[in-house]
């Protein structure tokens, strides 16, 4: 099953204006030194970097988006951004149910998937989060809590065209501790069941399962070489152009 690898750079809160344009043209230039990579490049930088690291890519093959959205189109929302101004600024994705959202902003299954059936309505693509705490990881609840997640914040609707799934277990961002390749795969061989079960065989052979939490060039290869690992989503190790470059390398995206 061909599946073309996702590799995505999770920005988060960081990056002005300067370090912004900076990252993205150091970024764009060695995708472009790649000729024609054999992954897929996306970059979501904060909402206030959207306009100007999309001029900063232009003519390179990395795509742009977003680390969140509302579900409404427009109105009384202050503070919120919606699928159509995301659309409207040249994204083409959007990063929903992150593990910080969730936390951060109580964000639930049921909110994620409004959210997510407004951005493909609006023809933006999610990266839909899920992942298990270090509690449910060893309470031997990783596989339910991911199988939970995605009933819920996964549209009925969606399709491998509009949807990618990144599983990201909470005790692994941004703390160095990675699952081991068997259990990575495990969660990953048992997400797709699942979307089978929802969405039907053909659109979960077809979607992509991004692997995140402390993705780094070291691990790269193992992480991605995995049957049911199509891809990276990339936080801290994606603010640097050397380190998110030798991810790809290293994942065989240059090849
Ligand atoms: P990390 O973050 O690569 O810094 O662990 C990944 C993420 O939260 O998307």
């Amino acid at each position: 099953m061909a599946r073309k690898k996702l590799i995505a750079g999770n920005w988060k809160m960081n990056g002005l204006m300067a370090d912004g344009i900076d990252l993205a043209k150091g970024i764009a230039a060695e995708v472009k030194a790649m000729g024609k990579p054999a992954c897929e490049f996306l970059v979501c930088p904060p909402f206030t970097l959207l306009a100007p690291v999309k001029k900063a890519l232009r003519g390179a093959k990395v795509a742009l988006g977003a680390q969140d959205a509302h579900f409404a189109e427009k109105g009384a929302h202050t503070g919120d951004i919606s699928p159509l101004m995301l659309k409207d600024l040249g994204c083409t994705y959007v990063i929903l149910g992150h593990s910080e959202r969730r936390a951060d902003h109580h964000e639930s299954n049921e909110l994620v998937n409004k959210k997510a059936a407004a951005c493909h309505a609006a023809g933006l693509k999610t990266v839909i989060c899920i992942g298990e705490t270090l509690e449910q990881r060893e309470a031997g609840k990783a596989v339910e809590v991911c199988r939970e997640q995605i009933l819920g914040s996964v549209p009925d609707a969606a399709t491998a065209a509009d949807t990618v799934i990144a599983y990201e277990p909470v005790w692994a961002i941004g703390t160095g501790k990675v699952p081991t390749a068997a259990d990575v795969e495990e969660v990953h061989a048992a997400c797709r069941k699942v979307l089978a079960k929802k969405l039907g065989k053909g659109n979960a052979n077809k979607m992509r399962i991004l692997y995140g939490g402390s993705v780094k060039p070291g691990n790269a290869k193992e992480l991605l070489s995995l049957p049911d690992v199509d891809g990276a989503l990339i936080g801290g190790a994606s603010l640097k152009v050397a380190d998110f470059i030798g991810i790809a390398k290293n994942a065989g995206c240059a090849e």
